[in-house]
């Protein structure tokens, strides 16, 4: 049957789905393949480039979005963060996405989110910027959010820059609970209002603020008029007219809140023609003839949208149709004088289409009735038959009007017929069928008829599926798979049943793949989002969730439930605990079903949700096809088949307060890292008969081993016995110890680690249940690390003679960051003709290559092209060995002895990135001669083996060759060894190159622009001037860019020469992860005579360091300098080796050699310390050069200031009951939660090399001045700082100059960035620019009295003046090199039961000289420090000891740390009144110093683990401790273990 009406829409199920992205409608349908993420799509089709992207896992937070979106069940609407990479653009039907654009941006004017961010200095590079601000618009805008909720939403964020507390800091400005002095901050900092104005009004806009999150205030008060000329139009605009208001072309955009704007519009607009802009679909019907002039956009006003069931019923005007019909199918079930409405609603049901009635409004529909008398309003006339009303806005004295409500008449009775017959009219074009699928009946529950099913043949990849139109409410056509929406449980089974056995995947929040990487995308996509009853809860007398309800609307369920139904009080518990999975944007979308199914396929997942759910009991249901429903417990589920089946619910018992439960999550940081071990224990107990266990008790663990839940015997042995009895708990612990049995996968913890957790983490449970008698001292072993609000002070001078020298500035670039302006190398607009490429890696570590078969790739429609080592026409090379750094060549691509495994051996291009990436794996390599391959340093060492090993710096001469005995008391032996960094910058290494008339432009993420011009004219055999390299910024360096980028930017190179069309080569965080060297890491052997004091009277060390696969950037010597610090090392002896191993080349990372260097003394001097039994920090003392009188000055002042010695006496009265080294046998305080508390001092030797050009021109019109320099932006300030020093030289305000990205054509040959100098030197060349302009325009002043600087300028150009200079450091330059000095005390809490632990205060005092620009300097040092925080505490590199691959290459498993892994205290002051005599304009570098004082974290871990091992019944002597300090390190160094557990 044909399609009856042309009028009509006929229903057959959407073949494409709708949503909007910053208000703009998308549709998407067959054309966009299966695996399409949102952030691919925000990106690479709407070309929206604020929102980055990085790890595509979920996992740093660089690619989240706010989505607004219905619930299914409750059909409210919240605003909430997702991870626009986790998230299939497929599943994106209904949504309203907001990027970073749409809150703001420089046009419309900036959310105060973007302009807090950037003014609190909350953005270095600012590539986490735009996913932090969306994720704290998210949070906020739905409710007013307090500063625990906000600290504690960030866990899905990374940030590798700032360290985290500013970024806090500014968000917390809008909280709630905001205190006075945070609020006076943000008032205090300087040109605020600048940051905020409006381009368009050029004044503050006020929507901008905080208030505009909420409601109208009200407050008419200070309504400033401006004149705003439209077309003619002369209109009297005011910034609090709409919240938005956009000057068009030829037109204004108004988005108001109330219907007040509206009116104040109207009567500013005088007889402009004017739309009000609904749902704008109205021009479906009547296109507009001629535009209006003015648009109103009443999307946003509440009033218009809402509508009100109390009495009568009312609909506001701009009220959806399909809220409408949602309002009216609720209404007509509860109200039984409006059971009619729903005979209206499925009449409006047959109103256009389900898109055009999301977001078409009743007072449209009506308007056009209105306008257009012939429209055969459906709505028109189901209003009129039941007798509504409309009232009607009007302005006074004027005719213009808008709908503003409806009401709807009482009492008309269920029995009205006009209906009728029309749902007949509703044949499916597709299947010439009625689409009963649509009709109301459809969206409920099954009716059990299942006659009628007319199937279509659908082909899917081969599968022949009968495909109904009954089948799904949207059904989409996608390349080799279907996509189907469902809307409820029984179009699932539908499916099920068409589909046989071709492979599905429900779509919950897809989510999982986070976790396990879909190796093959499956062919049937069901997304289950709107299926209201997996989304429900009910909780009635039991509590009963749907399967998938996301994470954390559970939570949410479970704190309402918690505090009212007294049975489920102990739902808080799981609350808190599932507060620990992933993180927020991930708990906002991923399901409770869908943790379940990780686990189902991946017995091995640690999951939470399992853990806990076994815990309490509680069962699910399943299920499956014809409506079978079968209850299973969460054991019973773990064995069942699911194919073809669903987790409809979960039931949750109840549970009274008779029983003790107790869930644990230990993992490596505070927040969004899966757990080592997690753990729940549910004991039903008579307390006071000596802990009776009444009933068999739970005792239930993860990570354990694949199939270990419950620990089954200890159950057995407790039931009925007394807990709190100390033998019973000694055989427990026992039996428990028996039957743990961890199994051993890398890169997880050991099988040790987590059996001895296990163990304890029952103990903990034990003490928290406060067993009668316990003695005061274990009472804090029950307790859990309680972090509070984290804070922080900065302090620092500013000279406002100088200014705007030494102001504290924001970044010159911060808004362009916070609110996606920035362009990073990805964000370059698409190039026509574009291609992309990825890597091809060697999977073995030793070996050679015998065979590349690229034909199966080459296959894939949409490949190109594979390149390798024999396409490269010059040399196959990327570190040419006559640049400085270099000496031997390292291959761009193998060809063929293989140097380790994840090497680069060829490059794939393709038409899309995501076809690179895939097609990565289909390249086939055969290897031969393949070996062992050489990983850990000890065991190459240990070899002697000469090829292997090499001196790279003979110790320098000493005063006394051979100590006097007589002053060497002790001979200390020892060791330090630390592993590697990976610098995790949230841009990966890239580049983009584009063939041009003359050559190439190159765009690399770089940070030595001159390596990669060298490099690519090397490899291609094209002359250096054909190459124009350009670098605006970088997201994040931190050494990592400054070699390792030119491999990168060298392949892609050939590509675009080879394909003679642009290549972009973005690697994936995997293979930036394999393919590219860390930092070294070092093993050093010492042996150290001291005098009783501690005084070192001699020192004798071998210093390796891991140079990976090439002797190239080998650090070593720098490392032994370093060493030195502030002490007096005429006595020491340090030889430099460099070790050769089978990993990739080692590289510059943040503080290189400098931070090992000062590590290992500071080890050392701890080490001799312990063995003089002397206080470390005398020690320290006792060894500081007699000429560093500063570094003893700063110790003063940083006691005093940290109140050092009060502390100190506090961690030791909580911690130790004496002097440590007189503890005995008593210990009255805290036994298993220790406090440890370490101070350590700095000298850092700066040294200047290298060559940086900077250009400064003048423009003579107007008088602003742009500079261009040789240094990279990666974060660091440069460009401000050169801004400040440009502005000050000149004696100019900040704001005429202008800083442009860096290129090799004014600054060829220019040195790399890095090493903290490029900011100074950068600086120095611009100035010395400055100067020479100056003294060229100095004869222009004659004959001007006091001239503007505009008014000297003009005159300079009039006389031919060149307003224009460059200069090249070092060229004559007097600068000197001089040392910068700083001090730290850290103050940890350690919690022996677990091995976690917490910062709780960091005091530093960095000498900056006088800065050139505090913020950016104070930045410095906490990104600095923080970043040394993962180095020493959590990130952890694992390579498979067989192939040499590296195992920890995801966010999944490495981990930096996060916004609640900082200090919770964190005060930072730049030393006061100390210009430095010789750097540029008196300041010091900042960029790496602070990261060598990081080192304090251990040794006031160790100091609270002294005492732990003490207790714990060793000796107090020295001990190794294994680093990094992860919580497994920490835990095993504390030797914790059954047998110490007492009650
Ligand atoms: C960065 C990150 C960190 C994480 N950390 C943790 C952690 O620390 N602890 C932890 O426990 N988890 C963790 N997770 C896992 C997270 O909880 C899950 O990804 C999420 O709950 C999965 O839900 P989903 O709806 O997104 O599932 P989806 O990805 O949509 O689906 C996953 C699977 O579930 C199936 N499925 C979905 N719904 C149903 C249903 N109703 N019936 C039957 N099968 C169904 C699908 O077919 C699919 O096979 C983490 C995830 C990420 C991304
Ligand atoms: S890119 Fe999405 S979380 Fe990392
Ligand atoms: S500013 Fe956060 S990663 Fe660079």
């Amino acid at each position: 049957m044909a399609c009856m009406s042309s009028r009509l829409e006929c229903f057959a199920p959407a073949s494409e789905i709708t949503f909007t992205i910053n208000e703009k409608k998308y549709t998407v349908s067959g054309d966009i393949p299966p695996g399409t993420s949102l952030n691919t799509y925000i990106r690479n089709h709407a070309n929206l480039r604020g929102t980055k992207v990085m790890c595509h896992e979920g996992g740093c937070g660089s690619c989240i979005v706010a989505v607004r979106s219905q619930n299914a069940f409750t059909k409210e609407k919240s605003t909430y963060a997702v991870n626009s990479c986790l998230v299939r653009v497929h599943a994106c039907h209904g949504w309203a996405i907001k990027t970073i654009e749409g809150i703001g941006n420089k046009k419309t004017g900036y959310n105060i989110l973007q302009t807090r961010l950037a003014q609190m200095n909350g953005t270095q590079c600012g590539y986490c910027s735009p996913g932090m601000v969306m994720n704290m618009y998210s949070l906020k805008n739905d409710k007013a959010v307090n500063m625990q909720e906000l600290e504690n939403s960030f866990g899905g964020n990374i940030c590798r820059c700032t360290g985290y507390r500013s970024i806090l800091e500014a968000f917390k400005s809008v909280a709630v609970d905001a205190p006075p002095q945070l609020k006076n901050k943000v008032e205090d900092i300087e040109e605020l209002h600048k940051m905020k104005s409006c381009p368009n009004s050029g004044m503050t806009c006020s929507w901008n603020s905080n208030d505009d999150y909420g409601e109208d205030d009200g407050d008419d008060s200070n309504e400033d008029f401006v004149h705003v000329n439209v077309h003619g139009a002369e209109i009297e605009q005011s910034p609090k007219l709409s919240r938005i208001h956009l000057n068009l072309k030829n037109a204004q955009w108004f988005k108001v809140t109330n219907t007040k704007e509206i009116f104040e519009i109207f009567d500013k607009v005088g007889n402009v023609p004017y739309v009000l802009v609904g749902g704008n679909t109205a021009r479906g019907v009547y296109r507009l003839t001629v535009e209006p002039q003015i648009y109103i956009d009443v999307q946003d006003v509440a009033e218009l949208k809402s509508y009100s069931t109390d009495s009568t019923l009312t609909l506001g005007g701009n009220l959806s149709l399909n809220d409408c019909i949602n309002l009216f199918n609720t209404v007509s079930k509860t109200k039984y004088n409006y059971a009619y409405t729903e005979i209206l609603a499925r009449h409006i049901d047959l109103i256009a289409n389900v898109p055009v009635r999301n977001v078409g409004t009743i007072a449209g529909n009506l308007s056009i009735k209105h306008e257009h008398p012939e429209f055969p309003s459906d709505l028109f006339l189901i209003l009129v038959t039941v007798g509504a009303t409309l009232t009607i806005g009007e302005l006074l004295h004027i005719t213009l009007s808008c709908v503003l409500s409806i009401k709807l008449m009482n009492s008309i009775r269920g029995d009205v017929t006009i209906l009728s017959e029309l749902h007949k009219m509703k044949s499916c074009p597709n299947s010439g069928m009625t689409c009963s699928w649509n009709s109301n009946d459809d969206y409920g529950e099954d009716d059990g008829d299942d006659s009628n099913e007319d199937f279509v043949h659908v082909n899917v990849h081969g599968a022949e599926i009968e495909q109904s139109p009954k089948l799904s409410r949207i059904h989409l056509n996608l390349k080799n798979a279907q996509w189907f929406k469902v809307t409820n449980t029984k179009e699932i089974f539908e499916i099920f049943d068409k589909v046989g056995n071709v492979p599905y995947v429900l779509v919950g929040g897809n989510t999982a793949r986070g976790v396990y990487r879909l190796t093959v995308e499956p062919q049937i996509y069901i997304d289950v989002q709107d299926v209201a009853e997996l989304k429900s809860y009910s909780t009635d007398s039991t509590l009963t969730l749907g399967g998938n309800l996301s994470l954390n609307d559970c939570i949410n369920l479970f704190n309402t439930v918690s505090k009212t139904k007294y049975n489920y009080a102990y739902t808080e518990i799981l609350a808190r605990h599932i507060d620990l999975i992933a993180n927020v944007p991930v708990r906002n979308v991923g399901t409770i079903a869908g943790n379940l199914s990780i686990k189902h396929e991946h017995p091995e997942f640690p999951s939470d949700l399992f853990l806990i759910l076994v815990t309490v009991g509680a069962t699910l249901t399943i299920a499956s096809k014809g409506f079978l429903y079968r209850n299973v417990s969460m054991i019973d589920y773990l064995d069942m088949d699911m194919k073809h089946k669903v987790i409809k619910s979960i039931t949750l018992p109840q549970i009274d307060d008779t029983y003790s439960l107790k869930t644990y999550k230990i993992m490596p940081r505070a927040q969004n890292a899966h757990a080592y071990v997690n753990a729940g224990f549910l004991f039903k107990l008579n307390k006071t008969a000596k802990g009776k266990v009444l009933k068999k008790p739970i005792i239930v663990y993860g990570g354990i081993n694949p199939y270990f839940v419950h620990a089954v015997n200890t159950e057995n042995f407790l039931d009925g016995k007394n807990l709190f009895d100390f033998k019973t708990l000694q055989t427990a612990m026992k039996i428990l110890d028996a039957e743990l049995k961890p199994d051993q996968v890398l890169p997880d913890a050991s099988p040790t680690f987590r059996r001895r957790l296990a163990s304890a983490l029952f103990y903990k449970f034990i003490l928290s249940l406060s067993p009668p008698g316990l003695p005061a001292r274990l009472l804090s072993g029950g307790q859990d690390l309680v972090r509070p609000l984290s804070s922080g002070k900065q302090q620092f001078d500013t000279d406002k003679t100088e200014w705007p020298l030494t102001k504290p500035v924001p970044k010159l670039e911060a808004l362009a960051q916070c609110s996606g302006e920035a362009q990073y190398i990805n964000d370059l607009p698409a190039l026509p003709n574009e291609t992309f490429a990825a890597f091809v890696l060697t999977s073995v570590g030793q070996g050679y290559i015998s065979d590349i078969d690229p034909s199966q790739a080459l296959k894939v429609p949409g490949v190109l092209k594979f390149l390798c080592a024999k396409d490269i026409p010059g040399l196959n090379n990327f570190t040419p060995v006559d640049l400085p750094s270099f000496e031997e060549y390292e291959e761009v691509f193998c060809s063929g002895e293989i140097k380790y495994a994840g090497q680069p051996l060829g490059l794939i291009v393709a038409e899309t990135q995501a076809l690179a990436l895939e097609s990565v794996s289909k390249v086939k390599v055969e290897y031969s001669n393949v070996v062992h391959p050489h990983l850990e340093m000890r065991d190459i060492i240990a070899s002697g083996d000469k090829t292997r090993i090499r001196v790279e710096k003979e110790p320098d001469a000493v005063k006394k060759d051979v100590p006097d005995p007589n002053e060497v008391a002790h001979v200390i032996k020892g060791s330090f060894d630390i592993g590697t960094q990976y610098h995790f910058t949230m841009e990966t290494q890239q580049c983009v190159c584009v063939p041009t008339e003359d050559g190439m432009d190159v765009y690399p993420s770089s940070q030595w622009m001159d390596l990669t011009q060298v490099g690519i004219a090397r490899a291609l055999s094209i002359p250096e001037n054909s190459i124009n390299v350009k670098v605006r910024r970088i997201g994040g360096g931190y050494g990592s860019k400054i070699s390792r980028n030119s491999i990168v930017s060298v392949a892609c190179a050939l590509a675009a020469q080879v394909l003679n069309r642009p290549v972009r080569l973005i690697m994936s965080l995997e293979s930036n992860m394999e393919a590219l060297g860390k930092r070294c890491d070092i093993a050093v052997n010492y042996e150290v005579g001291t005098d009783n004091s501690g005084k070192v009277q001699y020192l004798k060390a071998d210093f390796y360091e891991n140079a990976g696969s090439s002797w190239n950037e080998i650090m070593v010597p720098d490392s032994v300098s370093f060493m030195t610090s502030c002490y007096d090392s005429s006595a020491w002896k340090v030889r430099g080796l460099g070790v050769r191993s089978d990993i990739p080349s080692t590289t510059w990372c943040r503080g290189p050699g400098s931070t090992e260097g000062v590590a290992t003394i500071e080890h050392i001097m701890q080490h001799v310390a312990k063995v003089v039994k002397k206080d470390p920090l005398q020690v320290r003392l006792n060894n500081v050069s007699s000429d560093d009188t500063v570094i003893l000055q700063m110790v003063k002042d940083l006691k005093v200031s940290a109140d050092y010695d009060a502390r100190k006496g506090s961690v030791d009265a909580h911690t130790h009951t004496q002097e440590l080294s007189t503890i005995t046998a008593t210990f009255q305080n805290n036994r298993w939660m220790k406090r440890g508390i370490a101070l350590v001092p700095l000298k850092y030797a700066l040294a200047y090399a290298g060559n940086f050009s900077a250009l400064v021109s003048i423009y003579a019109a107007d008088g602003t001045v742009a500079v261009a320099h040789g240094g990279i932006e990666c974060g660091q300030g440069i460009n401000t700082k050169v801004a400040q020093a440009v502005a000050y030289t000149l004696g100019i305000s900040l704001e005429l100059v202008s800083v442009k990205p860096s290129n090799n054509l004014t600054a060829p040959n220019n040195a790399t960035t890095g090493a903290s100098i490029t900011s100074e030197l950068c600086t120095y060349a611009s100035v010395q620019c400055c100067k020479e302009l100056l003294k060229r325009m100095e004869p222009a002043k004659k004959g001007l009295k006091d001239p503007t600087w505009p008014q000297w300028v003009q005159a300079a150009y009039q006389q031919n003046i060149d307003l224009c200079a460059t200069h090249m450091y070092p060229y004559n330059d007097d600068v000197k090199m001089y040392d910068i000095f700083g001090v730290t005390v850290c103050e940890v809490e350690v919690d022996l039961l677990t091995g976690r632990h917490q910062i709780l205060r960091v005091d530093i005092i960095e000498d900056a000289g006088k800065s050139m620009s505090p913020e950016i300097d104070i930045g410095q040092v906490e990104g600095a420090f923080v970043m040394g925080l993962g180095y020493w505490l959590t990130e952890y590199v694992v390579y498979d000891p067989n192939t040499g691959k590296l195992l920890t290459n995801r966010t999944w498993n490495y981990k930096p740390p996060g916004a609640k892994d900082i200090p919770i205290d964190f005060r930072v002051e730049l030393r006061k009144n100390a210009p430095n005599p010789f750097g540029v304009l008196r300041s010091k570098a900042t960029g790496e110093p602070p990261l060598c004082m990081s080192c304090s974290v251990l040794f006031a871990l160790r100091y609270a683990l002294d005492s732990a091992r003490i207790e714990a019944g060793k000796p107090d002597e020295w001990y190794q401790m294994n680093l990094p300090a992860t919580v497994e390190h920490i835990f095993l160094t504390s030797l914790t273990n059954i047998d110490l557990f007492t009650l």
